[in-house]
């Protein structure tokens, strides 16, 4: 082999390092000082997060959807940072309440709502909500005078990994009907919102979605249109990597250039800025040989903080703790959660160093949808999130 052929043979059979950006000295003192499974929340790179999608759009106001991961030091941290909030539920308008955020910086965004719920936003001082269908509509006929609408139009992306506009939005056909319904009841609407599904794979729906609200916002010429909501769907990398964020935003911002200036943008962006700030630590609670295969037991599964991988259709990167050597000796393995139920499997088919039980292993991007839809089935607790500053400088306070 010529030294060109050595390289590529070594790329090759070489396993790469999940954990190659993080100092192991640090993830080490974590384990030693809380017992697993447990997840890390780094605020810093929540801050590295929202900075970025903030600069990849800019003049956009962005409204974090709490649903992907609602820990309160994450709030804080972003409230902080002057960002606003995207509610769905009364817990959520609770949760934010208590930490001293204000309605007026908050838009409820649940298509469908009991009155109670929109009570209660009302109460907590926010005005704007998404309707999406003609029943809805009728819900804000007595809240006339109180409320400013804005109308959710569905554009469906097979680009999405979780396609949201086959469950919520009207047809672009239904728009006109929805808004002099609003009008003839006194209602005021205020703008546009579409969500083309999360984790979007490309921004090719968004723009459409975009230049098709321009239209149709030019065509209703009868409205006071204050804003367009563009929703979620920013990607990150999971198993492969996705379009940088500054990349992925050139061709939105593009689009929203043919916005008449006055109108105000909105996104929600959840994952974007939850997913890459949690790692979750697990321990190797068992070992079985079975086949060709070797089964390792962990201390949480997907009924706990891996459960985006049932809800979400999101594979984490997972890697072992202890150093390894990529050219070493590695096997086909099973990496599965520690319920009696056999659909707890975190990893099938990973190729793996041999792993003793006690050694440790880290789940990257483990931020949205996560802890957010995790369970207590068999009883097994959810883990618990530590809360630090950088992860190279935990200050390890579990909140
Ligand atoms: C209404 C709404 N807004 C925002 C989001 C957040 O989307 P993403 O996590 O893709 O940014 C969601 C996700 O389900 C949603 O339903």
């Amino acid at each position: 082999m010529d030294s060109q052929e050595l390289v590529q043979h070594f790329a090759e059979q070489s396993h790469p390092d999940e954990l190659e950006q993080f100092d192991r000295a640090s993830l080490e003192e974590l384990v030693a000082k809380h017992e697993t499974p447990f997840m890390v929340l780094d605020l810093e790179e929540v801050d590295y997060q929202y900075k970025s999608l903030q600069a990849a759009l800019p003049g956009v106001k962005l409204f974090y959807a709490l649903k992907s991961l609602s820990h309160p030091e994450l709030i804080k941290r972003l409230k902080g940072l002057g960002c606003h909030f995207d509610l769905a539920t009364i817990g959520e308008v609770e949760l934010v309440e208590s930490l001293g955020i204000k309605g007026d910086q908050c838009i409820h965004t649940h298509p469908i709502k009991k009155d109670k719920e929109i009570k209660r936003a009302l109460e907590f001082g926010c005005k704007r909500f998404v309707v999406d269908n003609f029943e809805e509509m009728k819900k804000f006929y007595k809240y006339a005078g109180q409320v400013e609408l804005i109308i959710r139009v569905s554009f469906r992306s097979k680009q999405a990994v979780v396609d949201l506009s086959r469950k919520f939005g009207c047809s672009l056909e239904e728009l006109p009907v929805l808004v002099e319904m609003a009008q003839s009841n006194g209602i005021e609407v205020v703008g546009l919102s579409f969500h083309v599904g999360s984790q979007s794979l490309s921004p090719a729906t968004q723009v459409n979605a975009i230049r098709s609200s321009v239209a149709a916002m030019k065509v209703m010429n009868n409205v006071k249109w204050k804003f367009l909501d563009i929703g979620g769907s920013f990607p990150v990398s999971y198993q492969e990597e996705v379009t940088p964020i500054e990349e992925f935003c050139a061709p939105v911002m593009e689009a929203l250039s043919e916005l008449p200036e006055h109108i105000e943008v909105f996104a929600e962006p959840g994952r974007f800025i939850s997913a890459p700030s949690m790692i979750e630590v697990v321990s190797v609670v068992g070992k079985a040989k079975r086949g060709s295969r070797t089964w390792y037991y962990l201390d949480d599964g997907v009924y706990g903080g891996f459960s985006g991988q049932m809800f979400d259709h999101a594979s984490y990167p997972i890697a072992p703790l202890k150093p390894f050597d990529p050219l070493g000796e590695f096997y086909p393995s099973v990496l599965a959660g520690p319920t009696c139920d056999s659909i707890d499997v975190v990893a099938e088919d990973i190729e793996l160093p041999e792993l003793e039980v006690g050694d440790i292993l880290i789940g990257k991007q483990m931020g949205a949808y996560t802890i957010a839809s995790a369970t207590e089935f068999n009883y097994y607790p959810k883990p618990k999130i530590v809360v630090v500053e950088d992860i190279f400088d935990p200050t390890t306070e579990a909140l």
